[in-house]
């Protein structure tokens, strides 16, 4: 699950996901991760650094983004090479990820259902837990738990989703990406209880589940009720937690 990304590295940048990631995900991600100004940031599973260059330009003091895919950090390098903001990257399986910082803020999006079983998302919780600051957040976004798969589809904001009915952990789950070529990515369902089970025992506590919301200025950008289908059957959901203090 790992490796797709290394193909899918060349068109994920295509993907036109724009409407939806600026008005719901990235305004309800960086509301719920709090201030980055003056902060230092790590972002794991940072794909081509869509989330690091946001918190470098929000004025993160340090952010440093890693990724198992050493395509999708090639092209990070790239934008940061074109457009220099600080951002040092690097290759890692987050399971095996050494420490890199005492960071104040470690981010993931859509990260922890690439895991092959929970012993390896546990795996990923515990090097991230070792990277935070005690005190420090973590935030990260994972596929909705309780996503309908009879429900209002996805396809209006860039994707959709072949979802079982009723999903079992460990269940496959296919993302599509209408590219030229499409893409078809992989990533496993797991429920809401293991998530939390796993989060748990990697060493996170105070593990809060938030919905996304939708920006206050989503209807002069793209129409009223745009977003309605979307929030009626959220992809995705934000969990937060703590790397304890003691
Ligand atoms: C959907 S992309 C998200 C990229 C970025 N976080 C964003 O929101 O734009 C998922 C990323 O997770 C990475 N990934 C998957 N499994 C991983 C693992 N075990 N360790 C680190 N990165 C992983 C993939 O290579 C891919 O770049």
């Amino acid at each position: 699950m790992v490796n797709q990304y290394d193909v899918a590295a060349a068109n994920y940048t295509e993907a036109d996901m724009t409407a939806f990631r600026t008005c719901v995900e990235s305004y309800s991600f960086l509301r719920n991760l709090g201030s980055v100004a003056g902060r230092s940031v790590l972002d794991v599973a940072c794909g081509e650094g869509f989330y690091s260059r946001q918190f470098a330009e929000l004025g993160a003091a340090r952010v440093v983004a890693v990724d198992a895919s050493a395509e999708m950090v090639r092209h990070g390098r790239e934008a940061e090479q074109a457009a220099p903001l600080g951002i040092e990257y690097h290759v890692h399986d987050a399971a095996e990820m050494p420490v890199l910082g005492e960071f104040d803020l470690v981010a993931a999006t859509y990260l922890l259902h690439y895991a092959a079983d929970t012993d390896h998302m546990r795996s990923m919780c515990a090097r991230m837990v070792a990277n935070l600051r005690p005190g420090g957040r973590f935030v990260t976004l994972v596929p909705n738990p309780e996503l309908d798969p009879a429900g209002p589809g996805h396809l209006k904001y860039g994707f959709s989703l072949d979802w079982p009915s009723a999903a079992a952990d460990g269940d496959e789950v296919v993302l599509n990406i209408p590219t030229d070529p499409p893409m078809a990515l992989k990533l496993r369902y797991w429920s809401r209880r293991t998530y939390t089970e796993v989060l748990a025992t990697g060493g996170f506590s105070e593990i809060e589940w938030c919905p996304l919301e939708c920006a206050p200025d989503a209807e002069d950008l793209y129409g009223p009720g745009f977003f309605d289908d979307y929030l009626a059957n959220p992809h995705a959901m934000i969990v937060r937690a703590v790397r304890p203090a003691g």
